[in-house]
Formats: structure tokens, sequence, C-alpha cells
């Protein structure tokens, strides 16, 4: 561990499981009871705009319910702690590594509680019902804001501030992704072939298992720590 100074962490809904909030690719195969196609694209917000503002309000307003686990609050350590270059990219729209103290963090896939209008083009803070269809605080147009979370089908945030960090990173860490939805899933390969080493702790063997130096099975809740720990000893 003395070479490794720059480490780009990967997270996905694995992490948050033991905190309660559900994963993806349940067992069912749904996702809080719809299949995604149904809640998680464009065209299903054309097609039935209540219906997802209202989905996502549900996920949303249950953010309250739930609190950070031992893995965030590890991240948050090491980010509080870690005297290299560290950026946390999560998938995950819940706020836990926030409230878990990550400061070097960000959303690819957007936040539950961030609004995008449509009309203006203005994304800011959001809490309350989207399905109430509220003003815009910006422009003042109404039923326009939507949740500010990226769907299938569109571009994921800040993908060149992520590739350059995994072009420089020294240590690739993927934590409770199944390694199912790109750009994230193709991560581990990009850090690889700039010399990073690379390391996966997942409940199960994700679909890119075989791409890491290094996996290690068993709940992020524990693993999590046990790493952080290693890493700042
Ligand atoms: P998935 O639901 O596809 O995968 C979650 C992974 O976490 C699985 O491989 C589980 O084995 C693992 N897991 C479950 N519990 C765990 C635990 N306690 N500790 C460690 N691992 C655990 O979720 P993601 O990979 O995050 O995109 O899904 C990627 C994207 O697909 C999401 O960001 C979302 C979704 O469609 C958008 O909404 C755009």
């Amino acid at each position: 561990m003395a070479d490794i100074r720059n480490i780009v962490v990967l997270t996905g809904a694995g992490i948050s499981a033991e905190s309660g909030v559900p994963t993806f690719r349940g067992p069912d195969g749904l996702w809080e009871g719809h299949r995604v196609e149904d809640v998680a694209t464009p065209q299903a917000y054309a097609r039935d705009p209540d219906l997802v503002l209202d989905f996502y309000d549900q996920r949303r307003a249950k953010l309250h319910t739930v609190a950070p686990n031992p893995a965030h609050e590890a991240l948050g350590r090491l980010d509080a702690e870690w005297s290299g270059e560290l950026l946390i990219v999560t998938q995950n729209v819940d706020d836990l590594h926030e409230r878990g103290g990550a400061k070097r963090l960000l959303h690819m896939h957007g936040e539950l509680k961030s609004g995008w209008c449509l009309a203006c083009g203005d994304r800011r803070p959001f809490e309350g019902r989207m399905a109430e269809r509220p003003a815009c605080e910006a422009c003042g147009e109404s039923g326009k804001v939507r949740p500010d979370i990226v769907w299938f089908g569109e571009m994921p945030y800040e993908m060149d501030r992520i590739e350059a960090a995994l072009s420089t990173c020294d240590l690739f860490v993927s934590i409770g992704t199944s390694g199912a939805v790109y750009p994230a899933a193709g991560f581990v390969q990009t850090a690889r072939q700039f010399g990073a080493e690379t390391l996966e702790m997942n409940l199960d063997p994700s679909e890119g298992s075989f791409f890491f130096h290094e996996s290690r099975m068993g709940k992020a809740g524990e693993l999590v720590p046990e790493w952080v720990d290693r890493m700042l000893s």
C-alpha cells in the first residue's frame, strides 16, 4: 500500500443495502415493484409523468427513514484522513455518502434531492413532491421540474472528471455494484489500462469480476471498514 496515493472509489446500490435501501436487480428483477424501464427512462416520463414523479417522490421521502451504515462512514473517514487524491464516484441517488461524511464525492447518476427544470435548465436542491407540479424557483414555470437523475439513454454526469481521475489513480475500488450498467461497469478496465491496482468488494461476484486483480466477497458494512482501517494504518 506504500505506493498508493491516488484512489478512485466507485459505489453502487449494494453499499446502501444494509441501510435498508433496496438494490435494483433483486431476485424478482423488479425495482420497488416496477420494471426499471417503466420508471427510469425519458420515455416512461413522457408516457406517464405522474407515475414517474410519484415513484421518485416516494424514494426521496424514504431518505428520511434511512441512515448511513458503517461502509458509508468508513468512506467518510477515508475522505477526511487520506492525504492523497481521492474521488468517490457513486451511482447511487441517495444522500448516504454525504451523511456518512464524504466530501470528495460525485453523483454520476444524479441525486434524489435535486430537481432539474426542463423549461430553463436550472438544477438545484429539491425537497418535497414533484408530483404536485411545483413552480421552478428560477423561472417560475410550473410542472417542468423533473428528478435530476440520469435515466437510461441519458449521459452520466462529469464523465470528463471521472476519466481524468481513473487515468491517474493508483488504486481503483468498486463497492456494491453489479457491473451491469455502463459506463460505470467499464471503469475497472480504464483504470487497469492506466496501470492501477483494482479491488472489488461485493456480496456476489459482479459481471466484471474477472477484470479485478482482487475480489473480496461479503457485506460492504464489514469489508469496507476493514479496508479503510488498512489504508489509514
Ligand atoms: P445493482 O442492484 O445492479 O447491484 C447491486 C450489487 O450490490 C449486487 O451485485 C449485489 O450483489 C451487491 N450487494 C447487495 N447487498 C450488498 C451488501 N450488503 N454489501 C455489498 N454488496 C452488496 O445496483 P447498481 O450496480 O448500483 O442507474 O446498479 C447500477 C445502476 O443501475 C444504478 O445506478 C441505476 C440502475 O439502473 C440509474 O438509475 C441510472
